[in-house]
């Protein structure tokens, strides 16, 4: 494991930006922006795409998917968000609960995975179970405590997305597999700048949105789908997941056998060549990069900001909860109304939520961002 240097370069990012948002939105690598464009020019010049690359790039990008995960590439299912991949775990395990059971999930979860499993529960007589913020940021404890013999299904983050609390999905893992409860993930947030060990916590699905770790364009995401799953019904029935799709000439015959593995869940169309393009260029370089290196530098970068928020007063996240890459800090005292916009005007990007802040380094940062950061907090704390 070590420490990267800035990779600024490799982004489209000025040098007086200091961009620590990823939470939000991650910035597309310049090799992404130039892989979308070949991937327009072949929609302006169709002829140039030979009809076998439309099934060989999506299969590229599952190949990857499974190299940057450390699993086979058969399990991912490419998805267009976090909600698409979502669904169809809810398709899938929907009409397995029952009137009584229990579906858990963090407070103030995200509303693509709340909305999801209350469709579920509404349909089910199912019940939501939220479990409250633990005060000490500990949700592993507070998950743990809140099981009970009814918790049939869990759907969690591995860090919280408002304030990158953490929860020990291995720990989690074992209370939900040992009384037989179903696992889904949304890591939305953590995957590929933490480590997730698919063997280990064994999901029955982990759906992701691409386009901020994964540094994917807007609208592609993955869906990882444990094989016990792969023979259910898929949310749609596109041509292009069935074998033999790539014969053409053949399509009317309407072929009644998938593609193997979690080929089935594929969004229709998936091989769109400009978010495909991008996605395979992103996940080449976080290849390069490796994701233990990718962990490693994030938490430099946000034990740095720790300190810097220290300084100035904040209290951010409980050390041993911190997630690697989002690190969330409340403010004892009312914080100014214009602190975002203020840094904003400055150049300095991140969020606030409430009397709290937000803030999601990545591998462009630099120190001079670091810099800029602490300036810009103690200034804009100071006209309290
Ligand atoms: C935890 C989490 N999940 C999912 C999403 C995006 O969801 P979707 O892909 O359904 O738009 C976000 C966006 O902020 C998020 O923070």
């Amino acid at each position: 494991m070590s420490i990267l240097p800035s990779q600024r370069h490799l982004f489209d990012i000025p040098d007086d930006v200091a961009y620590l948002n990823l939470a939000y939105q991650g910035p597309l690598l310049n090799a992404s922006v130039s892989a979308i464009a070949d991937g327009a020019q072949c929609k302006a010049q169709p002829w140039t795409t030979a009809p076998k690359d439309f099934f060989s790039y999506p299969e590229k990008l599952r190949e990857l998917l499974g190299r940057v995960c450390g699993v086979h590439a058969d399990r991912f299912a490419i998805v267009p968000s976090a909600s698409y991949g979502l669904a169809t775990a809810a398709k899938v395990l929907g009409p397995k609960l029952e009137k009584g059971d229990q579906i858990l999930m963090v407070a103030e979860t995200f509303p693509s995975t709340y909305l999801t499993w209350k469709r579920v529960a509404d349909e089910t007589g199912a019940e939501i179970v939220m479990v409250d913020a633990p005060g000490d940021d500990d949700w592993t404890s507070a998950i743990l405590n809140a099981m009970t013999p009814a918790t049939r299904l869990l759907s969690l983050p591995q860090c919280h997305w408002a304030n990158g609390a953490v929860i020990n999905v291995e720990d989690v893992a074992d209370a939900a597999h040992k009384q037989g409860a179903y696992l889904v993930f949304d890591l939305t947030q953590t995957l590929t700048a933490m480590p997730f060990d698919f063997a280990r916590v064994k999901p029955d699905f982990v759906a992701t949105a691409g386009y901020k770790w994964m540094l994917f364009p807007y609208g592609l995401g993955s869906l990882y789908v444990d094989p016990k799953w792969h023979d259910a019904a898929p949310l749609e029935e596109t041509w292009m997941n069935r074998e033999e799709a790539h014969v053409f000439e053949k399509l009317a015959d309407y072929s009644h056998v998938y593609q193997p593995g979690a080929r089935r869940f594929d969004l229709g169309e998936k091989s769109m060549p400009t978010l495909v393009y991008g996605g395979i260029s992103a996940l080449e370089q976080i290849l390069d990069w490796g994701v233990e290196n990718i962990t490693e530098t994030l938490s430099s970068y946000t034990m740095r900001i720790a300190n810097v928020l220290e300084e100035v007063g904040l209290v951010p996240v409980t050390e041993r909860f911190r997630s690697t890459n989002i690190l969330g800090a409340r403010s004892k005292t009312r914080l100014p109304e214009d602190l975002v916009p203020n840094l904003t005007a400055q150049n300095i990007f991140i969020s606030r939520r409430g009397n709290s802040l937000r803030f999601s380094p990545y591998l462009h940062n630099s120190e001079e961002d670091f810099v800029r950061l602490e300036a810009g907090l103690k200034e804009a704390l100071s006209r309290s």
